[in-house]
């Protein structure tokens, strides 16, 4: 496993891969990896390539700099980890090094800034296509996996892919969501949180999750607010379902679908005593007319 630091030196060791047939696929993570990102590298070996693993806490998605530096920073176990993993590079450029000659980018379609995380956390999407785009144009892989439970990132991916890869062709793969015993999805910022939070965070999302599903099902209508409870200590940002294919088009993608199909999601984002927590599910399909 090799650790590289610069793009020029990463850049010259893909291409020397590619002049050798071998298919590259790239696993994006900000490090304090936990299981989540584990099962995102066990996917990969689902594709016969080189694997890399770039490791880099992006300071431009994060839209409040006290959640930037309280995010948690753990590379000598993340590289103790990959090393036991079938990893042939990890990529983890300085900041200066990543920030160097960064792309200008384009404003994103309003869902992205208007929707979900794109309505609560600022320029949170615009940071993330600014890296996302740069991993892209080095890189250039063939695959490249993300996760479930950032849904609404994995659209964005989709988007970038097809906005301005649509050459390099390059296939997103969507690996599920990882849980605790409890319900509760891994997630670097649970680390934040005593094992007494960790047990109210999954009832919270547990509990919001069956009423609001029950309420869909039986009425059919979409707006929860009056059903979500608040408290000092937890307080939901939003509870939202959401057919799939509305926010792809919304998004400017699947245009020319014609698929009436509805697939459905449910959306929830809380703050459990100041850490932010986003979680989604799949909702069983079913048809307003
Ligand atoms: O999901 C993440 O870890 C980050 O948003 C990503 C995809 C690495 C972009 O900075």
């Amino acid at each position: 496993m090799l650790i590289i630091n610069s793009k020029k030196e990463l850049i010259d060791i893909l291409r020397r891969d590619r002049e050798c047939n071998h298919k590259i696929t790239l696993i994006p993570t900000m490090g304090n990896l936990h299981e989540g990102h584990l099962s995102l590298i066990s996917k990969s070996e689902d594709y016969l390539s080189k694997k890399i693993v770039s490791i880099f806490v992006n300071p431009l998605q994060f839209n409040d700099s006290s959640d930037y530096t309280s995010y948690p920073k753990t590379l000598e176990q993340d590289l103790e980890a990959l090393e036991k993993r079938k990893i042939d590079y990890v990529f983890v450029p300085t900041k200066e090094e990543m920030m160097r000659n960064i792309i200008h980018t384009d404003e994103l379609p309003w869902g992205f800034t208007n929707l979900l995380c794109g309505a609560y956390r600022g320029r949170h999407f615009d940071g993330v296509q600014k890296i996302i785009r740069e991993f892209f144009e080095i890189i250039k892989p063939d695959f490249a996996i993300f996760g479930e439970k950032d849904f609404q990132q994995y659209l964005l991916i989709k988007y970038i892919a097809e906005r301005y890869f649509r050459e390099t062709n390059i296939k997103i793969i969507l690996s599920p969501t990882i849980r605790m015993d409890n319900g509760l999805a891994f997630s670097s910022r649970n680390t934040l949180l005593s094992d007494e939070q960790i047990n109210k965070a999954s009832l919270a999302f547990q509990s919001i999750k069956s009423t609001v599903v029950d309420y869909f099902h039986k009425t059919g209508l979409l707006n929860f607010n009056n059903l979500i409870p608040q408290s000092a200590n937890l307080t939901y940002q939003y509870v939202k379902i959401y057919d799939e294919k509305y926010l792809y088009d919304k998004h400017g993608l699947g245009a020319n679908s014609n698929s009436d199909q509805k697939i459905f999601r449910l959306f929830i984002a809380l703050i459990i005593d100041n850490v932010r927590l986003i979680d989604n599910y799949p909702v069983e399909r079913y048809d307003i007319s």
